[in-house]
């Protein structure tokens, strides 16, 4: 079932967002035709953002505990309503802080934005949009805006009027159905390309002998059958273990992909390919290596596409146990 969640931005004590946010999830939580969950900012206490590698090229991987608790609570739904006050004829600095922790999550995802402040909060959705555009994520629905003098009683006490619930409805409507349409977008073709860049990633990430990159491809407890021993490499830590050999094996390297097939499920995309490394040994030689099969599972994590699984092969004759390296895709 779609799920839409409801984001309360404002983390400030003694908040009226609190009754803004409630008050959306209540008339939200009677349809039936989707889950809607609330994901109050202030329970994920997330820092000011520090994090080295910026959202958009850590692609779902981060090492603050707290962005990857904010990563799978967003990651989980597939639209949004922001529920927004104005601070200086913007977004509280935690809303848009929280914006930019992440970004394959919001990617491909429908918003919808509840405001109010002492003109209803207009130019923080403004702003909004303006952020949104560049996170890819669509603002489906106009904005549902609540004055202080009119849907507040005492400046206070949320009272909205009959047009306030009516606007909430629509903006409703529009980001389910928006929010469900657009789900094909992350596991159509767009997915395909994802992996593929993925992929892509890890030919750059062996030719750069960049460990950090080639880290950031792999799940966190990736299980892979390389062609050499053990039986399996468990862990990221493992993997990068073999392709730091690698590096020490080659003085420059080259990985050569052949046939690459790919196909993708909602959360799951398989693909397979012939792969060769070669390149200049430490020890001065040429060598143009071995074709092996390649075998790749991924699975979407936090909203990126990460490899839990990996196989390289080659045949084997059975009878002798001998090798045979020197097939030609
Ligand atoms: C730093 C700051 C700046 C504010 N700037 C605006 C503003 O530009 N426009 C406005 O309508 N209200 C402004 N307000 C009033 C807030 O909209 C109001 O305090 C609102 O209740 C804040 O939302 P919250 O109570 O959920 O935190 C500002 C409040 C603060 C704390």
């Amino acid at each position: 079932m779609t799920k839409i969640g409801i984001i309360l931005g404002s983390v400030r004590s003694g908040r009226r967002g609190g009754q803004v946010a409630q008050w959306v999830l209540e008339r939200a939580g009677q349809r039936t035709d989707a889950e809607f969950e609330l994901i109050d900012l202030q329970d994920y206490q997330l820092p000011v953002l520090t994090a080295p590698i910026p959202a958009m090229a850590a692609r779902g991987v981060y090492d603050d505990e707290r962005t990857q608790a904010f990563s799978a609570a967003i990651a989980a739904c597939d639209g949004f309503v922001v529920v927004t006050s104005e601070h200086n004829l913007s977004m509280p600095g935690a809303l848009k802080n929280a914006l930019d922790h992440l970004y394959v999550e919001w990617n491909d995802k429908a918003a919808g934005f509840v405001s109010y402040g002492v003109n209803g909060g207009v130019r923080a959705v403004e702003q909004l949009k303006l952020v949104s555009t560049a996170l890819q994520l669509a603002v489906v629905a106009a904005p549902v805006i609540l004055p202080f003098a009119t849907e507040f009683e005492g400046q206070a006490a949320l009272r909205p009027g009959k047009a306030a619930v009516t606007s909430l409805d629509l903006m409703l409507d529009k980001v389910l159905a928006w929010s469900t349409a657009m789900s094909m977008l992350r596991s159509g073709p767009g997915a395909e390309a994802e992996i593929r860049a993925r992929i892509a990633a890890i030919i750059d990430g062996i030719h750069a002998k960049d460990l950090d990159a080639l880290r950031r491809i792999y799940a966190p407890d990736v299980v892979s059958f390389d062609v050499e021993p053990p039986l399996q490499h468990i862990g990221v830590d493992a993997k990068l273990k073999n392709w730091a050999r690698v590096f020490t094996v080659f003085e420059d390297v080259s990985y050569e992909l052949r046939d690459l097939s790919i196909a993708v499920g909602v959360d799951i995309a398989f693909g397979h390919a012939f792969g060769r490394l070669s390149g200049k040994l430490a020890t001065g030689a040429a060598t143009d290596g071995m074709w092996v099969r390649a075998t790749f599972c991924f699975r979407r994590v936090g909203g990126a596409w990460l490899i839990v699984h990996d196989q390289a092969s080659v045949p084997v004759d059975v009878l002798t146990g001998r090798v045979i390296a020197d097939l030609e895709p």
